[in-house]
């Protein structure tokens, strides 16, 4: 374990970043089912009533969503002309999904389903004051521990992300990944709070990067006992995001900020972090710099933002070209982008 880190750090030392073209995204794949109820809540709940809780909302708007992590991740990766690979454990409500990640150029093969449950799904009820009554049921997604990466895919891929899932399926396929020397991003992110120290000292370990946003790193390092620079030090490329305030990489000594994309309009912030990773991740298939993958991401994320949802945005490779032009200054190494987008074409 030791050696393979040592080399992972020695190769983010030499060469920032290699090409790595064959990108397995494993995580949740869920829908999200989302109601508003046109009344307060609180005028229905009777206090005195506390222990015979019957309540039934009559709701007169519900909207359907594609969500789950690693499911948004692809999505991106795909609108961006890539051909990522999604791995992850969906139920036999999942036809439509399929057909909707194929249509932008994700490969779906990979995707374990199992009919004998549903896809996870979140359902939210959102009242007028804003307050919200969930539930997030697990469904397919609780049996992505049962599933070995080696299972459904022979080769031996560049990198593997390991974004939020079945707890004991992201440990598992960190453990694999590090038994089988392949590199690794860890995406712990809302998965924090429910993972211990060690199992996230445990997760990181042997990670080539982790992204997380300040409010997880915090709260890693809380419950781990490590400070920033301990993290630092046990990850060869940590990345902090921070909101409006932008993101942060961390790579040994250095360290790059990086800006925003101001949004036309912010309508839904769901989902940002997710396309951010999208972005960061197109520019570490392409070999590029830390700055510009980072660049990438924002711009990612300021699309989500203008939309209601998490797989919601549309832009073609040329039109986000275009808009990265406006912001940032990519040296015309985004035209690689160009070449990729056969399916895009198509769409
Ligand atoms: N208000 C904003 N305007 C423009 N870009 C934003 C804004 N908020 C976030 N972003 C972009 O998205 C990136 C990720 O944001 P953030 O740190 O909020 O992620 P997150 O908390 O993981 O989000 P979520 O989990 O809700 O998807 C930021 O680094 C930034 O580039
Ligand atoms: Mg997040």
């Amino acid at each position: 374990m030791v050696y393979c880190h040592a080399v992972f750090r020695f190769v983010a030392q030499q060469i920032e970043i290699t090409n790595m073209h064959d990108i397995i995204v494993t995580g949740s794949i869920a829908y999200d089912y989302l109601m508003r109820f046109p009344g307060q809540f609180r005028e229905h709940i009777l206090r005195d009533k506390l222990d015979q809780v019957s309540l039934s909302f009559l709701v007169d708007d519900m909207t359907r969503h594609y969500g789950g992590v690693a499911a948004n991740i692809v999505y991106t990766l795909g609108r961006l002309g890539l051909r990522p690979r999604l791995f992850g454990t969906v139920g036999k409500d999942f036809g439509d999904y399929r057909h909707h990640l194929e249509a932008v150029g994700v490969d779906t093969t990979l995707v374990v389903q199992i009919d004998s449950v549903f896809t996870a799904s979140f359902f939210a009820n959102t009242d007028l004051e804003n307050n919200q009554i969930a539930s997030f049921y697990s469904g397919a997604m609780a049996l992505a521990r049962n599933y070995r990466l080696s299972d459904v895919y022979e080769s031996k891929p560049d990198l593997v992300v390991i974004s939020p899932n079945d707890p004991i399926a992201m440990q598992s396929l960190a453990q694999e990944c590090r038994e089988r020397g392949i590199r690794f991003l860890y995406d712990p992110s809302q998965q924090v709070p429910r993972l211990t120290g060690s199992e996230l000292r445990q997760g990181m370990s042997g990670a080539f990067a982790m992204v997380v946003n300040q409010y997880e790193a915090d709260m890693i390092c809380e419950k781990t006992g490590m400070t920033l620079s301990d993290l630092r030090r046990e990850i060869d490329v940590l990345v902090i995001t921070r909101g409006k305030h932008g993101s942060s990489v961390y790579m040994n000594d250095d360290v790059v900020d990086v800006p925003i994309v101001p949004a036309g309009q912010i309508v839904d912030p769901t989902g940002v972090g997710d396309a951010f990773r999208a972005g960061l991740l197109c520019g570490i298939s392409h070999g590029w710099d830390w700055k510009l993958a980072g660049e990438i991401g924002a711009l990612c994320a300021c699309y989500v933002l203008e939309q209601v949802g998490t797989q919601n945005h549309v832009f073609t490779v040329p039109e986000f070209i275009a808009r990265f032009r406006a912001n940032f200054d990519d040296q015309n190494r985004l035209d690689a982008l160009l070449k990729n987008q056969t399916i895009q074409e198509k769409l």
